[in-house]
């Protein structure tokens, strides 16, 4: 494996595919399976990382496409890059663009050379290419970096997607040739949307080029939560049991618990701190909205059982009453509260399976939902 890394499984269940296990970076381990939040422009936003530390987190997820419009990989790196710009200190992780530029940007244009758009920014045409998503994130310096890759829409027709996956295919043999360096870790990522066998077929020809880790992308892109369940399912297993595995976008409750259950060891998510800035608390496995009258004269904790800062110090009625005064700290005391929940949820998970009790205490989300809690 690249240099400075290592995943080792500590502990596997015995009715499921789940595993607990240690993946190693330069800049610490990250201890598995773990929701990793997401700091897109080199921040989580409205939070400091002395308040992410404390949340649980281990490892952070920021991203090409966000940090090359701005403020330049050249100036993060400038900076000393990553971990020292943001003051970070802790394993890092870059998405490659992509899916970014597929989901943010006008005018895109997509050939077998890469993707050209315009930047909602500043109007100037930029080009991401394999070669170019590479050299950023080794600019940027994260310690696990990911493949440049073509996400398919959702819904899709069966070339639409083939044609997708066998790109992407490709796209990878060019980002292992540009990748430059040894203390980076370059992951693939598995795309084949809601194709089963192609699924299968991107994760066993993503198998052969000896990677240290392997992300399954292009799921939540609208495609019904049971299909996310299937293609995990059916993707995971096939993926190297020796090296991490990664979902990418999913954070729910449900969906991680159904994931871990198929042997999906990291997650990331914008949703604790977009809800957050909406407002919203997440509350073992419910959403709360803080602003709701209901919580006006409520003194109790969000949770009385969360160990974070804003349930160790606060109240509900005195987060309502800075919502509803359009107060800043409101949204930073709600992203310590919904990362903490998250990690926390992935943390109980990797005790279950370490004590052997995961298919029996979290049972009632390892079945379809009646009820989705997005
Ligand atoms: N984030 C969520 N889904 C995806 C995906 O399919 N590809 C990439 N690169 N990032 C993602
Ligand atoms: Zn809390």
């Amino acid at each position: 494996m690249t240099a400075n890394f290592s995943f080792e499984c500590i502990a596997s269940c015995n009715q499921t595919k789940a595993r607990a296990g240690v993946f190693q970076t330069p800049h610490g381990i990250v201890e598995t399976p773990r929701f990793m939040p997401v700091g897109t422009l080199a921040n989580v936003k409205t939070i400091t990382p002395a308040q992410l530390k404390d949340t649980g987190a281990q490892m952070v997820l920021s991203n090409t496409y966000h940090l090359h419009l701005q403020p330049g990989e050249d100036i993060v790196a400038g900076g000393g890059g990553l971990h020292k710009f943001m003051g970070w200190n802790g394993p890092m992780l870059t998405d490659s663009g992509g899916f970014q530029v597929f989901s943010l940007s006008e005018m895109r244009k997509i050939t077998e050379e890469g993707v050209t758009f315009r930047s909602p920014r500043d109007g100037r045409i930029i080009n991401l290419t394999p070669e170019r998503s590479i050299a950023i994130q080794n600019t940027l310096g994260a310690d696990v970096i990911m493949a440049f890759d073509e996400c398919p829409p959702y819904p899709a027709t069966r070339e639409e997607v083939e044609a997708a996956t066998s790109r992407t295919y490709r796209w990878l043999e060019r980002c292992i040739s540009a990748h430059q360096r040894q203390d980076q870790a370059l992951f693939g990522i598995v795309q084949g949307g809601v194709y089963l066998d192609l699924r299968a077929k991107a994760a066993l020809d993503l198998k052969q080029f000896d990677l240290p880790g392997y992300a399954i992308g292009g799921v939540s892109v609208g495609e019904p939560p049971e299909l996310i369940a299937q293609i995990v399912e059916t993707t995971a297993p096939l993926l190297p049991s020796d090296k991490p595995r990664y979902l990418m976008g999913v954070g729910t409750y449900r969906e991680m618990a159904m994931a871990i259950a198929s042997g999906i060891d990291l997650f990331d998510c914008v949703i604790p701190t977009r809800w957050a800035r909406h407002g919203t608390a997440m509350v073992q496995g419910e959403r709360w909205n803080l602003k709701n009258a209901k919580f006006r004269e409520d003194f109790a904790p969000l949770d009385e059982t969360c160990p974070c800062y804003t349930c160790q110090n606060f109240s509900r009625a005195y987060i309502s009453h800075l919502l509803r005064s359009q107060e800043i700290l409101a949204y930073t005391l709600l992203s310590i509260h919904n990362i903490t929940e998250l990690i926390r949820f992935t943390q109980k998970i990797r005790n279950a399976i370490l004590q052997g009790t995961f298919a029996t205490d979290f049972a009632h989300w390892l079945k379809p939902g009646e009820v989705q809690e997005e």
